[in-house]
């Protein structure tokens, strides 16, 4: 269909996707929770924050690049872990993975993944892994340990999901996770041929249903819905103790992900964390968090100076990013941005999105005059009156 040339910003990629995938698949992508509060706060917060523009300065010369962990990055930004990526494209994570290694960019695998993690850190590029903590912890720590032995380099641990989420769209449409297919959602697939061709069609001819492939045998679902092991997978007995637990089993960095207040962002670092993710999980989990850019300041101003922070939840475009930065975050995290770009045309598709984020936010340094992303700072944002 050749969609990705009609494709402008990040909003055509979603459209695209939107069209093409299942609404079941595309709504659990696109949504937040219950009233969708949350999502919406996200998005208003980056509306409603204001940079100023500069001029007359030399911005002949505007650079994106960054160093995250040390290590050279083309954007202050890492791609998200998003479970679904392999049911939006053909193993969806590996093409992400391409896509983010080509660019520049550290890629976050999710436990959640449908290909296995071995063949995505093949993607080459920065690899890094996303955990979830079974309530049988030793399973956790054989996943850790593996994700080391394939060479990821960073470890996110998501906290922020403690009971599960309680997304009545999914539920509505016959797609949860782990997936229990019903009649309504086969209807859903059957009238995507083109998907359930090269999506579904591709994974039957090649390794049988997508499953969460990368979970320990016995936890594993096929997308044709076995008996949900969700309890198996409940997160409400961990403390920061398993922080130091992790921290003594994993070789690389350690992040926690899903952090929302001051005070848990100094008990990550105290507990032996390299870095922070301020999440409200793209608001898909709970439905009064505020978002995540107006509790960063507090966190930036508590931590920022002997961490590495992180902030993702509504990055729509590259002056989102400028956002960020501008109000302390070193680095975003994209989760959907990226996803509707796979949702689109696979690899192809998510270059695009992070192609136009890369122009988008040169062209919004450009605007406030600061050539470096290190000089990005609480200067550019407006604050009232003049
Ligand atoms: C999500 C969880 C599973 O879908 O991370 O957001």
């Amino acid at each position: 269909m050749g969609g990705l040339d009609h494709c402008y910003n990040i909003a055509d990629l979603r459209e695209v996707a939107r069209r093409r995938l299942p609404k079941g698949v595309f709504e659990y992508v696109d949504k937040g929770t219950e009233d969708m509060v949350a999502l919406g706060n996200n998005r208003r917060a980056f509306e409603d924050l204001k940079l100023l523009n500069r001029i007359l300065v030399d911005v002949s010369d505007v650079k994106m690049d960054t160093t995250i962990f040390g290590k050279p990055a083309s954007l202050p930004m890492v791609i998200a872990p998003t479970g679904i990526a392999g049911l939006c494209w053909y193993e969806g994570e590996y093409e992400l993975a391409k896509a983010a290694a080509k660019a520049g960019l550290p890629f976050t695998l999710a436990t959640g993944s449908n290909t296995p993690m071995e063949k995505v850190a093949e993607a080459g590029g920065r690899p890094w892994f996303q955990l979830y903590m079974w309530r049988e912890k030793e399973l956790s720590y054989e996943l850790v340990r593996r994700a080391a032995a394939a060479g990821f380099e960073t470890l996110i641990w998501t906290v922020d999901i403690g009971h599960g989420a309680n997304r009545e769209h999914n539920a509505r449409n016959g797609f949860s996770q782990p997936y229990k297919v019903n009649a309504k959602s086969i209807v859903d697939m059957l009238s995507h041929p083109e998907w359930m061709l090269n999506v579904i069609g591709r994974y039957i001819t090649s390794s049988g249903m997508p499953e969460h492939i990368n979970y320990p045998a016995k936890y594993r679902d096929k997308f044709t819905g076995k008996k949900s092991q969700d309890k198996a997978l409940r997160a409400d007995q961990v403390s920061w103790a398993d922080v130091e637990k992790l921290r003594e089993i994993w070789p690389g960095k350690l992040v926690i992900k899903g952090i929302m207040r001051a005070d848990d962002a100094r008990r990550a670092l105290d507990h032996g964390a390299d870095g922070i993710v301020v999440s409200n999980h793209g608001g898909r989990n709970m439905d009064s968090a505020p978002a995540t850019l107006d509790v960063l300041p507090s966190i930036a101003q508590a931590v920022g100076d002997r961490t590495t922070i992180f902030v993702d939840s509504g990055v729509r475009r590259g002056s989102d990013i400028v956002k960020c930065l501008a109000l302390g975050a070193d680095a975003v995290l994209t989760g959907r941005a990226t996803l509707y770009g796979i949702g689109a045309g696979g690899e192809a598709g998510a270059l695009k999105a992070l192609s136009v984020l890369k122009d988008e936010m040169r062209r919004t340094m450009a605007y406030i005059g600061k050539q470096r992303v290190a000089d990005i700072n609480g200067d550019d944002i407006w604050r009232g009156g003049n």
